[in-house]
Formats: C-alpha cells, structure tokens, sequence
C-alpha cells in the first residue's frame, strides 16, 4: 500500500527558533496513526504545515504521491485532508448550525438564499451521528466546553476528509463522548480514511492506535507500530530517558483539619455539600463532567455566588464573597479553562506568571521586574516551560506549557489552600510527574490541596481521599486505600 500522505525534511522555524528538524512521516489509508511528543515537541506545528495553516521552510508534502503546496487550510480541505484543533475555533456569538457551516453554507444555486431548514436537518444528523441532540440554532458560546468540542468534530466529520488529524480532542470531551468518538473513529478506519491522532494519554494511544510516531524536540525520533511496543518505550522516546514511577511516594502523612466546607449550595445544581481538608493533604474530586466539580471549587473560591454554606479555615469561619476574599484567606485556584480565565494570550509569560502576586514582586507599589523576571525564571525552570524567553507572548508556546504557566503563576502566592481543576489536562508525561513532585513538595510544606481530575489514574495515584460528585452532591468519599476505578465510577453514576 502506498502513503496518502507523505512527509518528507520538513523544516519550520519561528523568528529564529528552529522548531521542526528535518522531519519525515508517512500515513497510509485506513489507519490511525498516534502522534506523540512531549508539550512543545512540534506536534500541532507540523499538523499545521501538512494543512496549510503555516508555510514550511523546507521539505515536501506528497498527498497521493504528488506533490502539493497548500496556501491555505480551504485549498487542504479541497485536497481531502481535515483537522480538529488543539484550540477551539467556534464562534461563540454564531448558532451551532452556523458554526457547522462556516464559509460554506447551503444556496439555491448563485441566488445567495440560505436553505435553513436543509442545514438545520444536516446539523442535527451530524451531531446525532455522535451520540449528542443539540437546538442547531442554539448559541455556541452557550455550549459547554464538551460540546462546543463536538461540534468541532462534527464540522471535521461533514467534510468527508481522506486524512482527519485530530489534535486532542478528548481533552475535554466526558467519557461517554469519548466513546462515541471511538466509535467514530473505528467507522471511518473501516472506510479507509487516514486519521492522525495526537493525545497525551497512553491509554487511548494503545487502546486505539495502530501506529505511534514520536517527536522529540522538533525532530523525528521513530514509528512504532502498537504490538511492537510499550508505553515504557514510547515514553522513553518522547522523554529521552527513563521516568519511573509516575505518581511519586508522599512519606508525610496529612495533619491536622484545615479546611471545612459545610453545606455549601448555589443556585443551580450544588446542593449541601460538605467536605474538609487537612493540612498537607489531598482531596481528590472526581464525577461525571457536568456534575458540578467545578461549580463547587468556583463557589467556594468566591467567583460564583452561593445560595447557603459556612466555609471554615482552621475552625474560624470565613467570609468569601468574590475571589479577593479567597486569595486573601490563602486559596489559589487553577482554573481548569486556560483560555478564557486562566492567562491573558497576548502578555508575555513573565508578566502572566506574575499577576496574581504583584504585591509580593512590587516595592511599595512599583513591581520589580527584577524579581518578576527571577520568578518566571524560576518556575519556567521548575516546571521545564518550553519558551524561549520569558518575553515570549504566551499565545505563542505549546497547548501544554500555557497550562504550566497557569500552574506556575499560582504557585507564585505561595498558598495555604491550593485548588487544581484539571491541572494535568493536555500536559505531557514528563510534566505531568513535575506537577505531581510539586503537588507533593507542597503537601510537605503544609499545603491542603483540592485537586479535580477527569483522570481515573491519577485521581487514584494522587489522592488521600476522594470525593466523588453526582449531580451537585456528595455521592461519596473514599479513603485512598478503599478506592478503585470501580467504586468511583459506581459512584459517579449514582449507583449504590
Ligand atoms: N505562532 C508561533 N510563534 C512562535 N512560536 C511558536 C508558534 N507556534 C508554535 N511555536 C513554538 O513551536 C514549538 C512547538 O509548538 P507546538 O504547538 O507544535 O507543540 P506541540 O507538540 O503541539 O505541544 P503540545 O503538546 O503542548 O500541544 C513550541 O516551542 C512553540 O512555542
Ligand atoms: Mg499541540
């Protein structure tokens, strides 16, 4: 069988950094090929350049045997290739059916007459084709996360591409979708489509993929395909070294009670929900997305309103009304959307990393940017952010090292209550033990930490209780050595 795509020397630099290195890689018809790296290996540059998203500086692109030179994404599209990406491009003030046809909309030949309503019966048959009923003249911006992500899918799916690369597009998708996309995927295989997959997560990888190529450092390092390999092979191509034990030994054991939430409710779904933490602990908070993981730490961090609850630190109550109270009472919170919330894209890395912390880097009210710049250094440097300057706009770094800029920017106020939603979410392995040895560093110093994971594994390797959410209550909470994959998710479900 000959390669529908074929790759071959591509180079690419960004003002002088060189962030593809001669690489070469081949994708035949009807398999699903993984795309592995670590967070700023070149992964979504090198997708880019196959789609005409980016020009390469060097090498060529061979669809079919010939070769092409894609201007734009439209011209690859016409060429049979599609792509979900790692960031979402829905407009969030347009309908999803608008969404869904972006740039191509259904006529009545030239006269420029929309057919609605044959648009609205694609949408919807596009989107129950993944499992998901959605209004297509529903406001995408309203969407959750999750689905906004499926109508990305969808859009890619109603293009009847050859080749689809989709770049983790799991990452915010509930198990049950993901389902459904493995369904998806499996169909289209079938069919003889190409799909390139790039995730952070082994399991899917293995369970999925029928080949992995590995980038390391903007260079090529090897394909492996799945039976001939390990997940201890591929991780020590991407790293370049054994990792070992991947969720590190915590030797001291929790303290005393440092947190209490009691009966904490909110208008929508939260309701009575009480739960403690201890110093040097952590609670892992695990549920089916949509449950109300999120609503709790947001309501507790004081960036949504409550309708009733006490919250107490080290037995004395606490007013948190907005998240001024809360980062005065000790809390940080890394939120689980980088995007919007998280980071501003367009300031550097060394002055996202600072906000948060201005009083302790400012002098009488100036900041230093002495200790701004020592600051960023230092985190860049502990949690092995990829840029290549602490100038850098962070819009420009990889998916996963603007999570560690997130992360490191509340690492920053030195909290006494830090909570986690997602903090490993599209980060690779090597820095997802680096978040892990820091969460555990903190532990050590006293730190109670609130960690919300849609990660089985790692809720379990993390944790010394679980908290499991259903439907805006407490289900249940499990001591670490009684919790398994099993009785979470019995529990997350609403079984007994
Ligand atoms: N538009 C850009 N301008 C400058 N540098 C860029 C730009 N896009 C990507 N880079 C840099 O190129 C390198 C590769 O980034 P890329 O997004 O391809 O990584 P990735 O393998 O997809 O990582 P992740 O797993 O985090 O998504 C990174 O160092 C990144 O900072
Ligand atoms: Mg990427």
């Amino acid at each position: 069988m000959k390669p529908i795509i074929s790759m071959t020397n591509i180079s690419k630099s960004f003002s002088g950094n060189k962030v593809l290195n001669d690489v070469s890689l081949d994708i035949f018809p009807g398999e699903i090929h993984a795309l592995m790296g670590e967070n700023g290996a070149g992964k979504s540059t090198l997708m880019k350049i196959l789609t005409g998203i980016y020009s390469k500086d060097g090498g060529t692109i061979e669809v079919n045997g010939a070769t092409v030179h894609f201007k734009d994404a439209k011209e690859a599209e016409h060429a049979g290739i599609s792509v979900i990406h790692q960031e979402l491009n829905i407009i969030p003030y347009l309908s999803v059916m608008e969404n869904m046809f972006l740039g191509k909309q259904l006529t009545y030949g030239k006269t420029g007459i929309l057919k609605t309503a044959a648009m609205k019966k694609e949408t919807k048959r596009r989107l129950s084709q993944l499992g998901i009923a959605i209004e297509p003249e529903k406001t995408a911006g309203d969407l959750s996360v999750g689905h906004q992500q499926m109508v990305e899918i969808a859009k890619a799916l109603a293009t009847d591409a050859k080749v689809l690369i989709m770049d983790e597009p799991t990452a915010a998708l509930t198990d049950r979708e993901i389902e459904t996309l493995f369904k998806v995927m499996n169909g289209l295989r079938k069919q003889g489509v190409a799909i390139v997959y790039i995730s952070h997560r082994m399991e899917e990888i293995f369970r999925m993929c029928d080949r992995i190529s590995v980038l390391r450092d903007g260079k090529y390092i090897g394909t492996k395909p799945i039976q001939d390999t390990t997940m201890d092979e591929i991780i020590k191509m991407m790293v370049g070294r054994e990792l070992g034990d991947l969720f590190p030994d915590r030797d001291k054991s929790a303290g005393k009670e440092f947190l209490r939430v009691e009966d904490l409710s909110g208008p929508d779904l939260l309701e009575n929900v009480s739960f403690s933490v201890k110093e040097g602990e952590v609670l892992g908070v695990a549920g089916l997305m949509g449950a109300g993981r999120s609503e709790i730490v947001e309501t507790l961090f004081g960036a949504r309103a409550k309708s009733g609850g006490k919250i107490f630190i080290e037995g004395k109550q606490v007013k948190i009304k907005n998240p001024f109270d809360a980062k005065k009472a000790g809390i940080a919170f890394v939120t689980e959307d980088r995007k919007s919330e998280g980071l501003i894209l367009g300031m550097s890395v060394r002055k996202n990393m600072s906000l948060p912390n201005l009083k302790t880097l400012s002098n009488q009210g100036i900041i230093s940017s002495k200790r701004e710049k020592a600051s960023a250094r230092n985190f860049i440097d502990r949690l092995n952010i990829k840029t290549h300057s602490p100038e850098a706009d962070v819009k420009n770094l990889s998916g996963g090292n603007q999570q560690k800029v997130v992360i490191g920017k509340w690492l920053g106020i030195n909290p006494k209550i830090l909570i986690l939603d997602e903090p490993t979410r599209g980060v690779d392995i090597g820095a997802k033990k680096e978040i892990y040895n820091i969460i555990n560093e903190l532990t050590e110093q006293g730190v109670a930490i609130i960690m919300i994971s849609s990660e089985l594994p790692e809720v379990l390797g993390m944790s010394d209780r679980i908290m499991v959410i259903h439907e805006g209550r407490v289900a249940r909470i499990i001591d670490k050595k009684d919790a398994n994959q099993e009785n979470i998710m019995q529990a997350a479900t609403g079984g007994e």
